[in-house]
């Protein structure tokens, strides 16, 4: 059974068929998802999906690309939020310098060392966007040595991969380690321990070949698992396991009581 820590269902794609889909889950080899937020808004409706699903965890933050609007006010909205008990991590917060139009990176960085500083003081990890900021996204974590979390859908190097574990964090891949061109991420898969490593999807973008270009959806994070099996020469049996308890780890869900 697989955990897929990174699913965003508050997402309008999900309008048609999201009660269907989130209930199914279970009986598709999917046993957790964990759905962070962006904003204040699809933050509270990630706890709400969180309240109608056992099987669905939650993360609260504000996301890079839309800190445009940044108060301090938002963090005791997003503390008092973080209190849900389904609540598990700050998230998305990060730095995206990838795109133009983007917020100025000195707000981003701002933005982001404040949540931070939430994680910190409520003793929750985070998941964290880099893209095109890995030297940033690296030097602010470092500022908080007590906070671990993810790097979401890992894009730097071997070098920095090897650090963020040294530091305690683990890192998630997504749809992009499926893609023919794919060349960094086998090598930092095969250079970090299974027992840092997350599968996520990304939903409802980034859909694993074979599926690229369609809306993805955790059912898809079985060729997350699929390919970090093939590159560490692993049966995926072993990466399903163990990338399901690495998150419960993370995110402190403990497993399912035995049956009898
Ligand atoms: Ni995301």
């Amino acid at each position: 059974m697989l955990f897929d820590t990174h699913a965003h269902y508050y997402d309008g794609r999900f309008d048609p068929d999201r009660e269907e889909l989130l209930a199914s889950l279970p009986g598709r080899g999917v046993e957790l998802a964990l759905c962070p937020g962006c904003d204040l808004s699809s933050s509270r409706a990630c706890i709400a999906l969180s309240e109608r699903f056992p099987h669905i965890y939650a993360a609260v933050g504000v996301h890079p690309e839309d800190c445009g609007d940044w108060e301090d006010g938002f963090l005791w909205e997003l503390r008092s939020l973080a209190s849900h008990a389904k609540v598990r991590a700050i998230g998305e917060i990060g730095l995206d310098y990838y795109w133009k139009e983007n917020p100025p990176k000195a707000l981003q960085q701002n933005v982001f060392r404040r949540q931070l500083e939430l994680a910190q003081s409520l003793s929750l990890p985070a998941i964290v966007h880099d893209r095109e900021a890995h030297g940033d996204c690296l030097a602010l974590v470092k500022e908080f040595p007590q906070v671990t979390g993810v790097f979401h859908c890992y894009s730097g190097s071997v070098d920095m991969a090897l650090e963020l574990v040294e530091l305690g964090w683990y890192l998630g891949f997504d749809g992009p380690i499926t893609y023919k061109n794919a060349k960094k991420a086998p090598e930092v898969i095969s250079a970090v321990p299974l027992e840092r490593i997350l599968v996520e999807t990304d939903a409802p973008y980034m859909a694993p070949e074979p599926f690229r270009g369609r809306r993805n959806d955790s059912t898809y994070v079985y060729r997350m698992a699929e390919t970090i099996a093939q590159i560490k020469g692993l049966p995926v049996e072993t990466v399903a396991a163990q990338t399901t308890a690495n998150g419960r780890r993370l995110f402190r869900i403990p497993e399912p009581a035995k049956k009898e």
